[in-house]
């Protein structure tokens, strides 16, 4: 079953600690979607992985309204949904913007602003092209990122960008969102049921709003 839309009253109460966790490592092996029709504007979703949510901070990660977040802690235990608009960017990458503000607490000295926001979202996320993310990450300071979302080219009305963990399959995700595995094989432009990469930004195709 696909996540339902929780109220903004429930979500608000959920409360959020971030799991700036070992998936981020991988954040830069995702690519964007390739789009053609540029200018071409959609709503999508992206599964961010919160142990529980602090729904204000997500608002600030995400540039987004408390309407745009939702939960279900019975499909995806420890997952928040947040609605975005997404965009064909002149790049002909499906993007969208956000920014984040790089907290007080300690970054390794060697990370560079880009580092520490990747790790924070968790490989939604990728710095636009340019210098600016690639400065030390001064607490305070506003990294623009792009977000890595998708628009549906295929017979479903929603594309969800979700992380790969470890232990996931196409089935497994098949069943977790009420996607079929054929469908989550085409908008992912896989040969077949090909195993998970962890770490992975994949598109799940959605037919009901979340
Ligand atoms: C949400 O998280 C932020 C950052 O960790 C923290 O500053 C803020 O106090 C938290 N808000 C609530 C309501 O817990
Ligand atoms: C998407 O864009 C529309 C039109 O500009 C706007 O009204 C809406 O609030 C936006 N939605 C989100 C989730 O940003
Ligand atoms: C994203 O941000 C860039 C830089 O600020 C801006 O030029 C562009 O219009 C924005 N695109 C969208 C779709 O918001
Ligand atoms: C940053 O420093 C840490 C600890 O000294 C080290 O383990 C890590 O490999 C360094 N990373 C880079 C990218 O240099």
């Amino acid at each position: 079953m696909p996540p339902t839309t929780t109220s903004s009253s429930s979500s608000r109460s959920l409360l959020l600690h971030l799991a700036v966790s070992a998936a981020a490592g991988n954040a830069t092996s995702s690519a964007p979607l390739a789009c053609s029709e540029v200018s071409r504007v959609c709503t999508a979703f992206l599964a961010f992985p919160a142990a529980a949510a602090n729904v204000s901070l997500l608002e600030s990660m995400f540039d987004a309204a408390t309407g745009d977040l939702t939960a279900d802690a019975v499909a995806s235990p420890g997952y928040a949904f947040v609605r975005k608009n997404c965009s064909c960017f002149p790049s002909r990458t499906y993007l969208a913007n956000t920014t984040y503000t790089i907290p007080s607490a300690a970054a390794p000295l060697n990370a560079t602003a880009a580092d520490v926001a990747a790790a924070a979202y968790a490989g939604l996320a990728v710095p636009p092209p340019g210098g600016a993310a690639q400065r030390p990450p001064r607490p305070g300071a506003v990294v623009a990122l792009h977000l890595l979302c998708g628009c549906s080219s295929g017979p479903w009305n929603y594309l969800l960008s979700y992380v790969g963990v470890d232990g996931d399959t196409v089935e497994s995700l098949s069943s977790r969102f009420g996607a079929s595995m054929d469908a989550i094989e085409a908008a992912n432009g896989m040969a077949g049921p090909d195993p998970i990469t962890a770490g992975k930004v994949y598109y799940v195709p959605l037919n009901s709003d979340l």
